[in-house]
């Protein structure tokens, strides 16, 4: 038996993923494609409560933040500047005996393919820095098409951006700017399903404060701490979420310095967001390589600067896998996901308890469709096989609570509602569902 506490095999996960259709491997049906993945109608709306609950607390919340959706393609100089065409690399190296290309600063994956080649002894090429930008061609004449980059990090649109949303907003420093997109990556060796994508989506504040050491470790720490209370006001314990500083030689090569909210994984400690200190980096290479004066003119102190940015980066994939995975519980005979309400892709499911009885179908169809209408939220509907069957299939698909409409509804007007991590049915007034679902 798995408690929400125990860990969970990603096997599992996996086939609880596909079983349910909260995502499936990329082209499936051409053989797939590495490091790509489809979400499906579950997963689909996991992922865009993950994106409105992160867009509620950065933005919607706040007086300081805005927010931000820039194109996916961009001039190539704006990777020039940005220090992504010469530095944003992996050190590779490969396998003498059989090719393989690997990570050389990811030790499991090294020792795991050495075993592969049992009783041999295993020689690896000197590590070579291997660039993870994804290229793509523009234009519509053959030998005049423009090599472009798809972004590497949704960070540049920001950056480039920033005087733009100074000219055209009332703001003030200290203030960020926030952003949701994709982002693409030629990763060595994606894996851990989600975890290590070459398309995924991130979301991100870019936060702009005064150029000054104070300034910064304070809203350094507020935003550490912010980002990792959000993740547990998700539903993640504390006990499984930690701060990792970045050691010397770790940290991407725009960062002064790096933190990383790490989750317990099945397969260890791993990255759900990093936390960095930009300083100047962005605004001083996009200043140099556009010839655009970027600096911010602030009132109070009478004086141009280049502000200084901290920046929060997390995954929304990752996120969604781990929110799954934490979720995840064994229990008897059944499967239970026990997300958040704010996270579960439906908010409650409505049955008739006997679908030949047409009488509970229409009576069953009316709460469905009056609730789905004032709450304005996914609501699943189910009168497939028995009524035991149809509560496994919503717990397995998080849903928290289960109505059934019975033959006292058409006598009183109410309604049973079952909790999802209890099981425990109570009765309820229709008048009084509204209340009752949690969204
Ligand atoms: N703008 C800063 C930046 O991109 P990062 O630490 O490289 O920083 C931020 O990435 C977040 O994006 C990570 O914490 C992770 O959640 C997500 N991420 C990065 N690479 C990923 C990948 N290959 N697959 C899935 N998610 C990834």
């Amino acid at each position: 038996m798995t408690d929400k506490n125990q860990t969970v095999s990603m096997d599992k996960i996996f086939s609880l993923a596909k079983r349910r259709g909260f995502a499936y491997p990329g082209s499936e049906i051409y053989g797939g494609l590495a490091g790509t993945w489809d979400y499906g109608p579950l997963g689909v709306e996991l992922k865009n409560n993950i994106k409105k609950a992160f867009w509620e607390s950065m933005v919607y919340d706040r007086d300081d933040v805005v927010g931000l959706d820039a194109a996916i393609l961009m001039n190539p100089k704006v990777w020039e500047a940005s220090g992504h065409v010469a530095a944003f690399s992996d050190p590779l190296v490969e396998c003498k005996i059989c090719n393989e290309r690997l990570r050389a600063d990811q030790q499991d994956e090294i020792k795991k393919h050495e075993d592969s080649h049992t009783g041999k002894k295993v020689e690896w090429t000197e590590p070579k820095k291997f660039n993870l930008l994804v290229e793509a061609k523009l234009g519509v004449v053959e030998d005049a098409k423009q090599k472009v980059y798809l972004r590497g990090e949704i960070t540049q649109g920001v950056h480039v951006n920033f005087k733009n949303v100074l000219d055209s907003t009332r703001a003030k420093i200290p203030f960020g700017i926030a952003q949701i997109g994709k982002a693409f990556r030629n990763e060595i060796t994606p894996g851990n399903f989600t975890f290590r994508s070459r398309e995924f989506e991130q979301m991100e504040l870019q936060y702009y404060i005064k150029p000054e050491e104070q300034e910064s470790k304070k809203w350094y720490e507020y935003w550490k701490n912010e980002r990792f209370k959000w993740y547990q006001s998700l539903g993640i314990k504390k006990s499984k979420l930690r701060l990792r500083q970045h050691e010397e030689g770790e940290r991407a090569h725009y960062a002064k310095d790096a933190w990383d909210i790490e989750y317990d994984s099945p397969f260890g400690w791993k990255e759900f967001e990093g936390i960095h200190h930009r300083g100047d980096w962005d605004l001083k290479q996009h200043q140099k390589y556009s010839g655009v004066d970027l600096t911010y003119f602030d009132q109070e102190e009478g004086k141009h600067y280049l502000p200084w940015i901290i920046e929060t980066s997390g995954g929304i994939d990752r996120a969604a896998l781990f929110f799954l995975t934490d979720a995840y519980s064994e229990e008897k005979d059944r499967v239970v996901l026990k997300l958040h309400p704010k996270l579960a892709p439906y908010k409650t499911a409505v049955f008739p308890l006997l679908a030949n009885k047409p009488e509970l179908v229409k009576k069953a169809k009316t709460v469905y469709q009056d609730l789905k209408s004032k709450l304005a939220v996914p609501i699943a509907w189910d009168d497939r096989g028995n009524i035991g069957k149809r509560y496994f299939a919503q717990d397995e698909a998080g849903t928290p609570c289960c109505i059934t409409v019975d033959f006292e509804t058409l006598e009183n007007d109410t309604v049973t509602i079952r909790d999802r991590d209890t099981s425990k049915q109570k009765r309820v007034k229709i008048t009084e569902l509204e209340k009752s679902v949690k969204t």
